[in-house]
């Protein structure tokens, strides 16, 4: 694999912090050769970190996205702006990935998926939860519990005052649905929707308890699988006081279980339980899984390299149409919040 040359649109916390730390790790996949910011003191200091000249810190996104060194373009923006970086780069033929998720609300969503589905460019989210490795584990025992009928996901913590997130303003004055709920409520959405499939129908309530969160920071909700029977709980929030940070994804078949536990993000643990009953239950197997130390971005980094070397958008694994409909899910929590938890249609593409 030779590497490709990448510019960064948006230098903030999560471009120094997580993803030039993967293009560094592996330079035989990943070079970083051009930034844009809005702060352009931001980009030069970034240019400093990932070791290119200063005259490839450009002024505008335009130039950088057209500019001939650059095989694809890493965008780090607040959703509001992922429409419109994606269209500037199709329409100068220029392969992107966009942080999640994928937009600001439902419309923007949409649009972006037709604009990705018109072309051939590879034109992908960065959803790392959607790489990660206890997905993989997990998907290889599904077959031995039997038919889905029930699960349970839980991703509750403690509020955490001094997060580096929290701090900007972006998230304080939230123009993306939700506000944490989709910022983060979308890579719980990712693990769930890989393992138990599309979700159909949520009846949820959703509530703000800190203030600092901008807009509603909890959910519970019950949930339907599309064309199964399956249903489901689902709640996610860190904004409680003192509490475990407690993330697991139990999945229940009717010779089985399957429970991934993610409290540990760098060693996440699957059990796995074979048996129609409780007089006919194995004994549990416990896998511990190695995930990358990137959780994730490495391999979805890999997977879009993959895409845009091959020239062959249908190897992405990280699709609009995945990020549409996680999206979708947090646009019905707060949907069916609002009409005091009545069950709602999630929307389709
Ligand atoms: N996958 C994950 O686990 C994960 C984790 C964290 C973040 N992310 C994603 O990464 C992206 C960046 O988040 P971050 O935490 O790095 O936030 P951040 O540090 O605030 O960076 C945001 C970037 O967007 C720019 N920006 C903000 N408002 C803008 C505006 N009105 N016009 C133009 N540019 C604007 C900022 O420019 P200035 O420097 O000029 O303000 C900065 O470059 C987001 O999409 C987020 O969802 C993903």
């Amino acid at each position: 694999m030779s590497p490709l040359n990448i510019g960064v649109v948006g230098t903030g916390i999560f471009a120094r912090d997580g993803h030039l730390p993967v293009f560094q790790d592996h330079p035989d996949k990943f070079k970083v050769v051009a930034a844009f910011n809005s702060t352009k003191s931001k980009a030069l200091d970034f240019a400093k970190l990932a070791e290119f000249p200063e005259e490839k810190v450009f002024d505008d996104m335009d130039s950088l996205i057209n500019d001939k060194d650059v095989d694809y373009v890493d965008v780090l923006l607040p959703a509001q702006f992922n429409l419109d970086a994606v269209k500037k780069c199709v329409a100068a033929g220029k392969p992107v990935q966009i942080e999640k998720p994928i937009a600001a609300n439902m419309k923007q969503a949409r649009e972006l998926v037709e604009v990705a589905e018109s072309t051939d460019l590879p034109i992908a989210i960065s959803e790392n939860w959607s790489f990660l490795q206890a997905i993989n584990v997990a998907r290889e025992h599904l077959p031995r519990i039997g038919e889905v009928v029930g699960f349970q996901h839980n991703s509750t913590g403690p509020f955490v005052l001094n997060n580096k997130y929290m701090a900007t303003s972006w998230r304080q004055h939230p123009e993306h649905i939700g506000g944490f709920l989709s910022d983060g409520g979308v890579h719980q959405l990712a693990l769930v929707t890989a393992l138990v499939g599309e979700i159909e129908s949520i009846s949820a309530l959703t509530s703000q308890v800190r203030e600092a969160s901008g807009d509603d920071d909890i959910v519970f909700s019950t949930l339907k699988i599309r064309n199964s029977k399956c249903i489901g709980s689902f709640s996610y929030g860190s904004a409680f006081g003192a509490t475990d940070k407690w993330i697991y994804l139990k999945i229940y078949g009717v010779n089985g279980s399957i429970m991934i536990e993610l409290n540990n993000k760098a060693a996440p643990i699957v059990r796995v339980k074979v048996g129609s009953d409780a007089e006919h239950s194995g004994e549990e197997e416990v896998y511990n899984v190695k995930e990358d130390k990137s959780f994730g971005i490495y391999e979805e980094f890999t997977n879009f390299h993959d895409a845009v070397a091959k020239k062959d958008k249908s190897l992405l694994i990280s699709s609009p149409r995945a990020a549409f409909h996680h999206l979708a899910c947090v646009a019905a929590f707060i949907e069916s919040s609002a009409k005091k938890g009545d069950h709602v249609e999630v929307e389709r593409y």
